[in-house]
C-alpha cells in the first residue's frame, strides 16, 4: 500500500469509528438494520450517504437494501438536520388556530421555506408536521422535543431569539 492510500484508509477508518462502535453494539446483525440506522442518525443527526454505504459493506447486505430502509421511513433523513429541530403542527386544530402564521414567521426569520428546511449554519431545521395528538393545546410547537402549547407569534419569536442568543 502506498503512503497516499494508507493515509486515505486511516482517514476513512477514523471517519467511521463511531459507526464501528454502533455496529459492534448491534453485533453487525443485518436483522438490526433499523436500530442501527436509528443509532447512526442519533450520532450524526442524519444519515450521510457514505455512512450508509459503509454500513451495507460491514453488515454484508446490498447497499440498495440499506438505502431502501433509510428512505422508506419518514423518521430517517438523508439530508443534514440542524442542531435545533422546530416542529410546527399543521393538523386541523392547529391550522384553525393559525399555525400557518407561525410557520410563515419562522420561515421568514430563519430564511427558510417548505423546500429549504435547514439553515446553512446547521443550527435550525423547521418541519411542518401533522397532528401531534395535543389538539386541546393548539397551536402546538415542539422545539427539541419540548412541547410549547398555545403558541402566539410573539412567543415563538422570543423562543427562537433565546436559542439564537444561546448559540452566540
Ligand atoms: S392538530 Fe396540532 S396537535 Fe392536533
Amino acid at each position: 500500500m502506498n503512503i497516499a492510500t494508507a493515509t486515505h484508509t486511516q482517514k476513512s477508518s477514523r471517519q467511521f469509528l463511531r459507526v464501528d462502535d454502533i455496529l459492534d453494539r448491534f453485533h453487525h446483525n443485518p436483522a438490526k438494520l433499523i436500530a442501527i440506522l436509528q443509532a447512526v442518525q442519533e450520532e450524526y443527526r442524519y444519515l450521510p450517504e457514505p455512512v450508509l454505504s459503509y454500513v451495507a459493506t460491514r453488515i454484508k447486505i446490498p447497499r440498495a437494501r440499506v438505502f431502501g430502509v433509510a428512505t422508506f421511513y419518514s423518521h430517517f433523513s438523508l439530508k443534514p438536520k440542524g442542531k435545533h429541530i422546530i416542529k410546527i403542527c399543521d393538523g386541523t386544530a392547529c391550522h384553525v388556530n393559525k399555525s400557518g402564521h407561525l410557520l410563515d414567521l419562522i420561515h421568514k426569520k430563519l430564511g427558510l421555506s417548505d423546500k429549504k428546511r435547514t439553515t446553512d449554519d446547521l443550527l435550525f431545521t423547521v418541519e411542518k408536521v401533522s397532528c401531534l395528538g395535543a389538539c386541546g393545546l393548539a397551536p402546538v410547537v415542539v422545539i427539541d422535543e419540548r412541547v410549547h402549547p398555545q403558541v402566539q407569534t410573539a412567543h415563538l419569536t422570543q423562543l427562537i431569539d433565546e436559542l439564537m442568543h444561546e448559540e452566540e
